[in-house]
């Protein structure tokens, strides 16, 4: 597919960018951590389970496929996957893969526990914290997938500083994914998803997947709808799905 962005010119915006540091604002672009309580099954898998699958950033981060047993061909990372429905279904789905799942919000984590208890799972780890940390611990071109399904939109201005998708942010992005990868990005707001565009332009590394409206207009077969896209429609809101490949030029991101 051609891509629409104009490459050059935006090396110095890149190297403002961040990319390689940790959490460039230190603020918080997630709410609660809490909801309510969990069943005393979650409790126990939160006891049990979430530190044998709890990803260790104490140390340098080995080849992402040594996370997982069997050394699978491919990680792939998601952010922020709230009740894990999404990542839980590629998980499954594919099971040559590994997953990396972020969240802050402990009943989404205990929710992706339970799933994943339920069917099985050994393809999965999990940080129960800011995914930020995660993409500054990985190595350079390590990640072939990398999906920020819904973020918190954080639409008042005041609140804008929170929004996930920042120039830093896609930088580490595009750092952390190899030549040929996919970051995927869907939201139900309309802004987001123009000033997702908007940031993905200044990094010529990244080609937007789209040719005709129903590219992003319609989610693709392999990308499962999640609780809160559910919720959106529910509430008669609008989704867009953008989907970006990350080009084979490398090292242009610091
Ligand atoms: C609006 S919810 C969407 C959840 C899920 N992806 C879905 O579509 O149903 C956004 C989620 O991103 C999480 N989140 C926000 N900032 C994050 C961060 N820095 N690292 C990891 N997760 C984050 C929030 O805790 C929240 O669960």
């Amino acid at each position: 597919m051609g891509s629409i962005f104009e490459a050059g010119s935006l090396t110095q915006d890149q190297r403002d960018s961040g990319a390689g540091k940790q959490k460039p604002e230190g603020l918080r672009s997630y709410g609660r951590r809490k909801g309510h309580r969990l069943s005393p099954r979650k409790e126990k898998l939160m006891e049990t389970r979430l530190p044998e699958l709890r990803l260790d950033l104490s140390g340098p981060a080995p080849d992402p496929s040594a996370l997982f047993p069997g050394n699978p061909e491919e990680a792939w990372l998601e952010i922020g996957f709230g009740a894990g429905e999404h990542l839980i279904w590629q998980a499954e789905h594919h099971p040559q893969i590994g997953l990396i799942g972020c969240e802050p919000f402990m009943n989404g984590v205990a929710s992706l526990l339970g799933h994943a208890e339920r069917i099985g799972l050994t393809n999965i780890r999990v940080h129960d914290d800011d995914a930020r940390d995660v993409l500054a611990w990985l190595p350079d071109a390590s990640i072939a997938r990398v999906f920020v399904l819904f973020p918190d939109p954080w639409p008042k201005k005041r609140h804008a500083k929170r929004r996930l998708i920042r120039r830093s942010t896609v930088a580490e992005i595009v750092r952390v994914l190899k030549p040929g990868g996919e970051f995927r990005l869907g939201s139900d707001s309309a802004e987001y998803l123009a000033r997702t565009l908007l940031t993905a332009r200044k990094f010529e590394e990244l080609e937007w997947l789209a040719e005709r409206p129903s590219d992003w207009r319609e989610r693709p077969e392999d990308w499962p709808e999640t609780r809160y896209e559910k919720k959106a429609k529910a509430a008669g809101r609008v989704c867009g799905y953008l989907r970006f490949r990350r080009g084979p030029q490398a090292g242009t991101t610091s």
